[in-house]
């Protein structure tokens, strides 16, 4: 269902201290209030359920309810969208290795799940940070810490019933080659399924979601979509087996049209190799960031701010199909 053809995930799982940020970036002032009406902008635009198959949320939207005075994640289920939830609790400093980060939310997770189970929430979210430093980042040691994390979320997600989304982000800052970003996304993940297996996570119920292969953001080496669809299908062809039931991509500081275009040319691509999962888009940014600048925290704007996020939508849907 999270992968049905033609379908992806919006992530609405900024957390505060990000959903703050993100208001800031458009004049908007963060209050619980704006947070809420942030949400409200994309959870009750009429016909996403069209183009959207789930939504992963932040802790605090969980507790709220839209403007009609329906709880967002009832107003989800009612559209048949699945309601999904980040479950880790942030980056802290890598100890013992300088710029690198490792996430946070072991402690406590089980019961934090079964509690969210119970609220009607399908599928869950843990995200990990990669950073590429020319040859000297990522370290062995982060990207191994990492994985066994992820793997241990994923088994207590399974155990409480809700499919686990693991996300190694593999950030695009950095000066580095697409054919560098497409060795560490490999590595990566070959990391990630060897503590899986440690773990005796079961591969079929679990979600993959991962940056696109792209030169790093300060490489000043735009890559064409042929070019980030090659690399990216020859990092995951490497590194994630074929029983995964699918792999959804964040959009990862890539602009709207970007995010579009690179997903078209790896869905066609992924179509001309015969890959073996379903691929489609999980974006928060490429998705949101046209919306939000109509919006800027003004009502009247809403109507406006909603037409330019379904027209997103439906572009960012036909890409996923290759169309
Ligand atoms: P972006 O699409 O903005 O990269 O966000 C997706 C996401 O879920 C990052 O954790």
């Amino acid at each position: 269902m999270m992968v049905a053809p033609g379908k992806g995930l919006l992530a609405a799982d900024e957390s505060t201290a990000t959903a703050g940020k993100r208001l800031a970036q458009y004049g908007i002032q963060d209050t619980v209030e704006t947070r809420r009406l942030y949400r409200e902008l994309f959870l009750d635009a009429s016909g996403i359920e069209q183009y959207l198959s789930g939504v992963i949320l932040y802790e605090e939207t969980t507790e709220e309810s839209a403007d009609s005075g329906t709880p967002f994640v009832k107003l989800l289920a009612d559209k048949g969208i699945l309601p999904g939830i980040k479950v880790d609790k942030g980056t802290e400093p890598f100890p013992g290795s300088a710029g690198e980060l490792i996430t946070n939310g072991l402690v406590g997770l089980s019961d934090r799940l079964e509690c969210f189970a119970a609220e009607g929430l399908a599928f869950t979210k843990w995200r990990a940070v990669i950073t590429i430093d020319g040859d000297k980042l990522p370290t062995p040691a982060a990207i191994v810490e990492n994985a066994k994390r992820l793997a241990t979320y994923a088994c207590d997600a399974q155990k409480a019933g809700m499919v686990p989304i693991l996300e190694p982000e593999v950030l695009l800052s950095g000066n580095h080659s697409r054919i560098r970003a497409r060795d560490v996304i490999a590595d990566t993940m070959k990391a990630v399924f060897a503590a899986l297996e440690d773990q005796s996570v079961d591969l079929g119920g679990i979600i993959i979601k991962t940056s696109m292969a792209l030169s790093g953001s300060g490489s000043g080496h735009p890559d064409t979509p042929e070019e980030v669809a090659e690399s990216t299908l020859d990092a995951l062809m490497k590194g994630v087996p074929p029983q995964v039931p699918g792999i959804v991509f964040l959009s990862g500081g890539q602009s709207p049209e970007q995010a579009t275009d690179n997903l078209r040319a790896v869905a066609r691509r992924a179509q001309a190799l015969n890959a073996p999962w379903p691929l489609t888009f999980s974006y928060a940014r490429a998705l949101q960031e046209e919306a939000m600048e109509l919006w800027r925290g003004d009502a009247a704007n809403m109507p406006a701010a909603r037409a330019a996020f379904l027209a997103r939508l439906r572009k960012v849907s036909d890409a996923a199909r290759g169309v």
